[in-house]
């Protein structure tokens, strides 16, 4: 269960934020718990969990190591200070921020050698779903993002399926529809990786996920687990979609 807070929170906000989630998911040990801050809140978020289950991860990472790269974070940098996980590829770094299914390769083959946990995001946009392109949105994803891995390096990721038109927008896909799209992507990974890593790997969904929401997708045996932007920000509404079982 992944709560990605994209550009929200001040350092002092992320320290009361832990303070109130700590102890509201104390026996949650039927899953991983992860939080993505802003890169300046990293060394409080990893401060404030320590002793807890939690772990934190990064929003993005560049691929080199250390360079003239004004205004980058590199993936040894995120695990000096004790970050555990970075997501990659999110729809908003696509839209936004110039990233391609290559560059997703390249950073995601940096965060493990960084020995970081990658949760790698797909996803269709609106007019691709209404044109009937998700599953070839996603082949495309999977082909040019993922599948340049090696079977290692696959096996330690985390894939997150993103619909684009339910980010932030309250149109959450239903369960059904994020079932389906997940069944396309774990046939991509038996046809490149084997049945194996298609039973293994944990595919995420996420698309205004909330407390509200969370027993129906979690009831998808598809689903494994959840990428949660405007309902992690809060600690009730993200402690109750973890303690969700
Ligand atoms: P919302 O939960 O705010 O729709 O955001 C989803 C998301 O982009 C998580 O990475």
């Amino acid at each position: 269960m992944a709560g990605n807070w994209k550009m929200y929170k001040t350092a002092p906000e992320t320290s009361a934020f832990f303070e109130k989630f700590i102890p509201l998911v104390s026996s949650a040990d039927h899953c991983d718990i992860v939080i993505c801050p802003p890169f300046v809140n990293l060394c409080t978020a990893v401060q404030a969990v320590s002793g807890s289950r939690i772990e934190i991860g990064g929003q993005n990472l560049f691929w080199a190591k250390e360079g003239a790269y004004t205004g980058e974070v590199s993936g040894p940098m995120l695990a000096a200070i004790g970050c555990k996980w970075v997501i990659i590829g999110h729809s908003e770094r696509r839209q936004y921020f110039g990233e391609t299914d290559e560059t997703v390769l390249k950073r995601t083959q940096a965060a493990l050698e960084a020995g970081l946990n990658p949760i790698v995001c797909v996803g269709e946009k609106l007019e691709e779903r209404e044109g009937g392109r998700t599953e070839a949105v996603l082949s495309e994803q999977f082909a040019g993002g993922i599948a340049g891995l090696t079977p290692g390096q696959f096996a330690k990721i985390v894939i997150a399926y993103e619909p684009v038109w339910a980010i932030g927008t309250g149109k959450t896909a239903t369960p059904q529809i994020a079932a389906d799209a997940h069944r396309v992507i774990r046939e991509q990974v038996r046809a490149k990786f084997g049945g194996d890593a298609a039973s293994q790997v944990r595919i995420l969904y996420g698309g205004s996920v909330k407390p509200e929401n969370i027993k129906g997708l979690m009831a998808e045996s598809e689903i494994d687990g959840v990428l949660v932007g405007g309902a992690s920000l809060e600690a009730a509404s993200f402690a109750s979609i973890v303690n969700c079982q």
